[in-house]
């Protein structure tokens, strides 16, 4: 790995969050927030590229940049699920700038990034490893410990009827069983990805446990 590289990809991701007017006001934490997440999905891409034999440093050069496409302005008429492929056309510059890889390993990181949200890109590419992984390493972050707390405060589960949160519950475990079953471009990245769908389920299902023992248990203490 070359750490230098590395520093300087860091560097670019957080220049261009930071002064993004996509987080401008008080949305400093956001920004944070996207460096922080794109530096994970580093960490995880290193992961799933060491054990399945493919290069390490330019996943590890992709996941810093993936979201890269949020340093762009969306009040202006932009639609965020674009991010992927317009972060490939801000990446693809900035990687031929720094004069480390050739056009086509350039192609396959910006390949990655365009194709990381709705799978779709707007140039041509080889569907490998190192690209799908963009994807997986994203996901595999996303549904991780963070994201139950997020998904609560957001429904505002606290503040809801009993009942209301056992639906909620059943259906957040229906959607993970159908994710779990996603394809990936790794038999690494699926591993963790399931692993990370699984934590979900049994956290949800634990929830739902304790809703039913929220009431009189007529159907365990009768019997005694
Ligand atoms: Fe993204
Ligand atoms: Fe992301």
């Amino acid at each position: 790995m070359n750490i230098e590289l590395i520093k300087k990809v860091d560097a670019f991701l957080c220049e261009n969050i930071e002064k993004s007017a996509h987080y401008e006001g008080n949305n400093q934490r956001a920004a944070e927030y996207r460096i922080e997440h794109s530096r994970r999905v580093a960490n995880i891409g290193f992961e799933i590229a060491r054990a399945e034999g493919f290069d390490c440093e330019r996943m590890y050069v992709a996941g810093l940049l993936h979201d890269i496409g949020y340093s762009l302005d969306y009040s202006s008429g932009l639609d965020f699920r674009d991010h992927g492929r317009l972060g490939a056309q801000i990446a693809m510059p900035f990687l031929h700038s720094l004069g480390a890889y050739t056009d086509d390993r350039i192609e396959e990181i910006c390949y990655g990034i365009a194709i990381h949200v709705d799978d779709k890109s707007d140039f041509e590419y080889e569907r490998t490893p190192l690209a799908l992984t963009v994807a997986d390493a994203d996901n595999i972050d996303r549904f991780d410990a963070f994201r139950l707390y997020e998904n609560l405060m957001t429904a505002d589960y606290r503040e809801l009827p009993i009942n209301d949160q056992r639906a909620l519950l059943e259906k957040r475990v229906n959607r993970l069983c159908e994710l779990r079953e996603m394809p990936c471009g790794t038999a690494t990245g699926k591993a963790m990805w399931q692993a990370k769908v699984d934590y979900q389920i049994d956290f949800y299902r634990r929830l739902g446990l304790q809703i039913d023992n929220s009431y009189i248990r007529f159907d365990i203490i009768s019997g005694i």
